[in-house]
């Protein structure tokens, strides 16, 4: 299995930068999301290293060889795409086998090779079958197949699962990820998909505008997100974000309307506006007096096992999330509050989280501006 390295990779398209100068190593045996809304480059960033797309500037390396000017069926990659593009006319087993076709291999390897795919994706059964007798999900495990098929270096696969309805996308997840644990495959993925992102990732790679966000485990960028963009992309819903002024009283708290909360560690400095962040699923319900947010519930939704109030904090928008039933209806009046390490503090300008808590892992932290640095 391979490497794969992206040395400051640009593609524009006229007026519109797609991918920004990103610079990313993907180690081998990796599963390397890439995470983002609608529009923001995750295609383009996929279609340069498969290589059909060429850059407009910086390099892709596989196993520290230059391939940025290689083309795609000379590259060791196999790309897996949200439609399956199968041949209709051809059987499973000759789809599976058609990239081996294309090499000249000879006839009883392919049939080997296409049996040894089929029996780890479960498809023995169906290896006389054309694709329009099979289901999506079973459509899509031929796709992998022949992917699979060509032992590539690393698997790039855009959307696989978009075309699946709920419950096949999370059978046909936990057998990708199952199969990444088999194989010791290197896998780039792209999803828009955060539930895809955080079950199947060893690290996520947050885009925005072209322009990495964040590189992290799914434990460091939803519990450290680098900024108020991955903190409302993360999240079901995503984390609160609230204005307000951070200030040092004996302690530094965060105030704002109906809101003054403690952030639990003497500090001394001026006065500076926030954005403070909280979790709907860090918020519990408390007494008036204990409140550090007052609010008015506006909605609740029912999620089944668990219960979402919509709520008003002053002029800002708060979900609270916890198991059902919450014990709150639409007009009761919201007393909440939150444990100190469950907050966050983002920069109101940058958007950049501020450093106030002690880092647990300095070194594979993502760069804070320091809360006490001028706004
Ligand atoms: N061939 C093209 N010509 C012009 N603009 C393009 C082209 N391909 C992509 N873009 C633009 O580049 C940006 C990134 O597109 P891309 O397809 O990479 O996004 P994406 O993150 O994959 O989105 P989605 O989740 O919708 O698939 C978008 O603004 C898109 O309109
Ligand atoms: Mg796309």
């Amino acid at each position: 299995m391979s490497r794969i390295r992206l040395e400051g990779l640009t593609r524009r398209f006229g007026a519109v930068t797609a991918v920004d100068d990103v610079w990313l190593d993907v180690a081998d045996g990796e599963f390397l999301v890439l995470l983002g809304p609608s529009g923001c480059g995750k295609s383009t960033l996929l279609r340069m290293i498969a290589g059909l797309l060429g850059p407009t500037g910086g390099r892709v390396l596989l196993d520290d060889t230059d391939i940025t000017h290689t083309p795609p069926r000379e590259r060791d990659l196999a790309m897996v795409f949200q439609s399956y593009a199968l041949y209709p006319h051809l059987s499973v087993a000759r789809n599976i086998g058609f990239p081996l076709r294309a090499r000249r291999l000879r006839k009883d390897a392919i049939r080997t090779k296409v049996d040894e795919v089929a029996a780890v994706l479960d498809l023995t059964e169906l290896l006389a079958r054309k694709p329009k007798e099979l289901s999506g999900g079973q459509r899509q495990r031929v796709a992998l197949g022949r992917a699979l098929v060509r032992d590539p270096g690393a698997f790039l696969m855009d959307e696989p699962l978009s075309n699946l309805d709920a419950k096949l996308r999370s059978s046909t997840r936990a057998e990708i990820s199952g199969l990444h644990q088999r194989l010791g495959a290197t896998v780039v993925y792209v999803t828009h998909d955060q539930v895809e992102a955080m079950t199947m990732a060893t690290r996520i790679v947050l885009l925005d505008h072209g322009k990495l966000e964040q590189v992290g485990t799914p434990e460091e960028v939803y519990d450290r997100p680098a900024s108020t963009f991955v903190a409302g992309f993360l999240g079901s819903p995503p984390m609160n974000l609230v204005p307000a002024t951070a200030e040092s009283r004996g302690t530094l708290r965060a105030h704002a309307t109906d809101l003054d909360i403690d952030l639990g560690i003497p500090a001394e400095m001026p006065a500076r506006p926030v954005i403070l962040g909280v979790r709907p699923e860090h918020l519990r319900l408390t007494t008036p007096e204990d409140a550090a947010l007052r609010g008015v519930v506006r909605t609740v939704e029912n999620l089944g096992s668990e219960e979402v109030a919509h709520c008003l904090v002053g002029d800002a928008r708060v979900c609270v999330r916890g198991p059902r039933p919450l014990g709150l209806r639409a007009g009761d009046p919201a007393h909440l509050t939150a444990a100190p390490e469950t907050l966050h503090l983002f920069d109101p300008d940058s958007g950049r989280r501020l450093a106030w808590q002690p880092t647990p892992d300095p070194a594979a932290a993502e760069p804070e501006v320091p809360l006490g640095s001028p706004a």
